[in-house]
């Protein structure tokens, strides 16, 4: 029997970047983006352009670069929401809507104020609006997981027979459990009369942990889309896990009548890309993409996965995109070693400066570093990448002094605007000394939010990842930065931060704009 297809809707860029704190910027979502459409995910949900002006440019961005995959923006059942999404999608290969309204008593009554026919109107109102902009309409009724039923299915016959073509049922909250959200579905399903006229998607939050497992009992109760995000990434305790569902599908289609058309070996550079973008380390008991999901530590385990791997593991390593710390490339590597491995990784160079830049940046590490692995070279490429388009600030030269018993001391240089500058400062820490030195030359007056340092291969000549999180105006930065004297990483990281505080163009956090 064929299997039907498994619809997968990334809402990364989107729910995920609701994350507080999981700001990106136009650029870093284009990457994302297209990191999601390598993996071949079927909708991209881009962003919510009435949100900001930065968050309609980053859905315009999306659009006009993503050519396989469909691009989604989120749009309220009003039709000034509508209508920015529309212009936001108006260059797409392939554009979807995604208009929804509050469906539930408590979200009715107390934050729209509306009655339910009130709410059925508007949503009918605005399913109708969207299709003058394209054909590809999904509706969904917000807090469907704590809607009456039967109110439910008269909201839902009527947007399908208004032309939606997707009907999404979020449980926005996280409350339902799995036997109960399996059981939403199949009633809906058979209840509404047209539901063969539209595909059924589920939104899961994860309140009580419980996303992923809700989001496959809908599966296996009919419904053929799901919404989830990279890293379980989204609004408070998250979304569904992509790599979750995608992989609880694909291991065991002995239960699933479906699957899904994704290229699971991108699972885990996609991970790690968004994970170093938005600053949200992935545990290492993480499933799927976690640094220990398939080491095995127990020797009773060790030997049977030596003996035969199926004992202890049920999916291979290598199907999710993870490799063994190979070691790729060295200094005396050339230019097409460089560029043919990184193609190999997925990863495409705009323009021959691109490579070249990144080239030299391959022969500095080179220098430092004998042995460099793959995660190197994605940290090289993500660090070619930080290079923002607005740069106030650049890094010239740090000098730091650390001694037992003594205060450390830094000294920077940085290229302000084109004139350079020398500051100095002491610090609790030589990481403490080097961001007071900076700030003493930037007078940012940004709230550090958050610092963290993650090694990017082992070894103590392993190079640092940083990421430093700013606060300013409401408005929330990352900044990255990778080297293998970890407080030049962490100045670098704390100079990007700097850089986007400084561009206005830059700062796209939907939170933060008029919603
Ligand atoms: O959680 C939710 O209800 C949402 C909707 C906009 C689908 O994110
Ligand atoms: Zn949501």
């Amino acid at each position: 029997m064929s299997k039907d297809k498994l619809i997968i809707f990334d809402t990364t860029l989107r729910d995920g970047e609701q994350s507080p704190g999981a700001s990106m910027t136009r650029e870093e979502k284009v990457r994302i983006a297209k990191a999601l459409e390598r993996m071949r995910v079927d909708v991209i949900e881009a962003g919510f352009p009435i949100a900001s002006p930065g968050d309609f440019e980053a859905v315009q961005a999306v659009a006009r670069t993503v050519r396989e995959s469909t691009v989604c923006g989120l749009a309220r059942a009003l039709d000034k929401d509508i209508e920015r999404a529309g212009e936001a999608l108006r260059d797409a290969e392939s554009a979807r809507i995604h208009t929804f309204i509050a469906t539930s008593p408590i979200h009715m009554q107390a934050k729209l104020r509306m009655s339910p026919d009130q709410v059925l109107e508007q949503a009918v109102h605005a399913v109708k609006k969207a299709r003058q902009f394209t054909d590809n309409v999904e509706f969904s009724p917000e807090d469907a997981g704590r809607s009456e039923p039967d109110f439910l299915c008269r909201v839902i016959e009527a947007v399908i027979d208004a032309g939606a073509s997707t009907i999404n049922i979020p449980d926005t909250v996280g409350y339902n459990i799995p036997q109960q959200f399996g059981e939403l579905i199949r009633q809906l399903i058979e209840r509404v009369p047209n539901s063969d006229k539209a595909v059924f998607s589920v939104h899961c939050h994860n309140d009580l942990g419980l996303a992923v497992a809700n989001s496959l009992a809908a599966v296996l109760n009919g419904a053929r889309q799901v919404e989830c995000t990279i890293n379980g990434l989204g609004e408070r305790a998250g979304n569904a896990a992509l790599e979750e569902v995608v992989m609880a599908v694909r291991t065991r289609q002995d239960v699933f009548p479906c699957d899904t058309e994704l290229d699971t070996t991108q699972i885990v550079p996609c991970s790690r890309l968004v994970s170093s973008i938005t600053g949200f380390p992935v545990q290492p008991n993480k499933a799927i993409v976690g640094a220990n999901a398939f080491a095995h530590e127990s020797g009773i385990h060790q030997d049977g996965v030596l003996k035969q791997r199926e004992t202890y593991e049920i999916m291979r390593a290598e199907d999710v995109g993870w490799t063994e710390n190979r070691i790729v490339l060295g200094k005396h590597s050339g230019r097409n070693a460089f560029r043919t491995r990184l193609r190999e990784l997925g990863i495409e160079f705009e323009s021959e400066e691109e490579l070249n830049e990144a080239f030299a940046r391959f022969k500095e590490l080179a220098d430092k570093k004998h042995e460099i692995f793959d995660e190197d070279l994605q940290a090289l490429v993500t660090e070619a990448n930080l290079t923002l388009e607005y740069e106030c600030y650049k890094l010239v030269s740090l000098h730091v002094c650390s001694e037992t018993g003594e205060r450390p001391q830094a000294r920077v240089t940085l290229n302000i605007n084109g004139e350079e500058r020398t500051g100095e400062s002491d610090g609790s820490g030589p990481v403490d000394a080097a961001f007071r030195a900076i700030e003493s030359l930037a007078s940012s007056g940004g709230e550090l939010l958050l610092y963290s340092v993650n090694n990017i291969t082992s070894g103590t000549d392993a190079q640092g990842e940083v990421t430093v999180r700013l606060k300013k105006n409401g408005f929330i930065v990352n900044g990255l930065g990778a080297d293998t004297d970890i407080v030049i990483a962490s100045a670098k990281a704390y100079i990007n931060a700097l850089n986007k505080l400084a561009d206005p163009e830059e700062r796209s956090h939907p939170q933060l704009g008029d919603v």
